[in-house]
């Protein structure tokens, strides 16, 4: 057997030669003083690929939402998110616990999107006895739903509808460079009309490590004070922030690649009768187990040398990367013939 193939998540992904070298070379200084040069031109480029004023630098997705909804609300506030999305399901209710927010998690679609009946039938009326929400809570492309990516009308018609009633809209946009490339606009169009998007530089960009949240001027100071708040401020970060920078100008045209492997995985995966793929507009391959137990399969998989995670009941997930090429795809299959003969069931 060859080398493992690991399509846990793109999160897996390691920095190659040139982007460990840019990092060294990087020009540092003490960014809670303002003083990184090299985080200073990271948050710069950040803001204007995604159209926003401004950004600032944080060391997880998972931060850069929290902060995003603990700086748009105040403790008692509701905001409303879809119930598949990442915060409501895997930032161990930090919004509730950190922000204080109550969440009303409504349906996604699978396409990602939020039916927009449900999303005006949940928007409070004042009242004494109500909670305010001053907050929608996207997300793009939508990992629970398989990667997908949510359309412009979609998310034109929801920002417009929060905005209407005077709400903001903050977009989880941790891989909104995949949706750009699936949807082949620039990943400022999709943020548009959100009042602050984030993203991640070490999902399909192939960082180390680090998020940026964007948003205007205003916005961005205080989620700057609320970071330094739950010690999120960093000091030389500059050597992560050369990574990013890198990342801008080599690991995003190249995104379409891990979303033709992701294609090819699921065709790949639907000749077996033992699983059901989604067919991935991005990088996210989920599929139903239709026989056997998801138990089984990924442990027949893992002493294989093929990694996957479970993905809710009955369900995994492979995700593609910067570290996958279409060999390891065709390898990868290979390893699932091998597993679904021996286990035969
Ligand atoms: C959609 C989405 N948002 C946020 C995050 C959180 O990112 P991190 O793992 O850096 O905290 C993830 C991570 O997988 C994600 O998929």
């Amino acid at each position: 057997m060859s080398g493992i193939i690991d399509l846990r998540s793109d999160t897996v992904s390691k920095p190659g030669e040139a982007m460990r070298r840019a990092m060294s070379l990087a020009e540092v200084g003490d960014d809670v003083f303002g003083d990184d040069p090299t985080v200073n031109r990271l948050e710069e480029r950040a803001a204007a690929l995604v159209g926003k004023a401004a950004a600032v630098f944080v060391p997880s997705g998972t931060m850069a939402n929290l902060l995003a909804v603990m700086t748009h609300t105040r403790a008692g506030d509701e905001i409303l998110l879809g119930d598949q999305c990442h915060i409501f399901n895997y930032e161990v209710a930090g919004a509730a616990r950190l922000a204080g927010v109550q969440s009303h998690a409504l349906r996604n679609g699978e396409d990602g999107g939020l039916d927009l009946a449900e999303v005006e039938a949940a928007i409070r009326e004042p009242n004494i006895h109500a909670p305010r929400n001053p907050l929608l809570c996207l997300e793009n492309t939508h990992n629970r739903c398989g990667g997908a990516a949510l359309d412009l009308g979609t998310m034109d018609a929801l920002t417009s509808l929060a905005h209407g009633h005077g709400m903001q809209v903050h977009l989880d946009g941790a891989r909104i460079f995949n949706a750009a490339a699936a949807l082949e606009v620039p990943a400022a169009r999709i943020a548009r009309d959100c009042d602050t998007v984030s993203f991640c530089l070490s999902k399909g960009l192939g960082c180390p490590v680090g998020s940026l949240i964007c948003g205007p001027e205003e916005f961005i100071r205080e989620a700057r004070r609320n970071r330094k708040m739950l010690g999120g401020g960093m000091r030389q970060v500059g050597i992560l922030a050369a990574a990013g920078l890198y990342a801008f100008d080599h690991n995003i045209a190249r995104l379409a690649d891990d979303h033709a492997n992701a294609r090819r995985l699921a065709d790949g995966l639907r000749q077996f009768d033992a699983f059901e793929p989604n067919v991935p507009q991005t990088n996210i391959v989920v599929a139903y187990v239709r026989r056997g137990t998801l138990e089984g399969w990924l442990s027949a998989f893992r002493e294989r040398g093929l990694l996957a995670v479970p993905f809710g009941r009955g369900r995994l997930r492979m995700v593609t990367h910067l570290n996958i090429t279409q060999e390891d795809i065709d390898e990868a299959l290979r390893r699932v013939r091998e597993a679904v003969e021996a286990v035969a069931v």
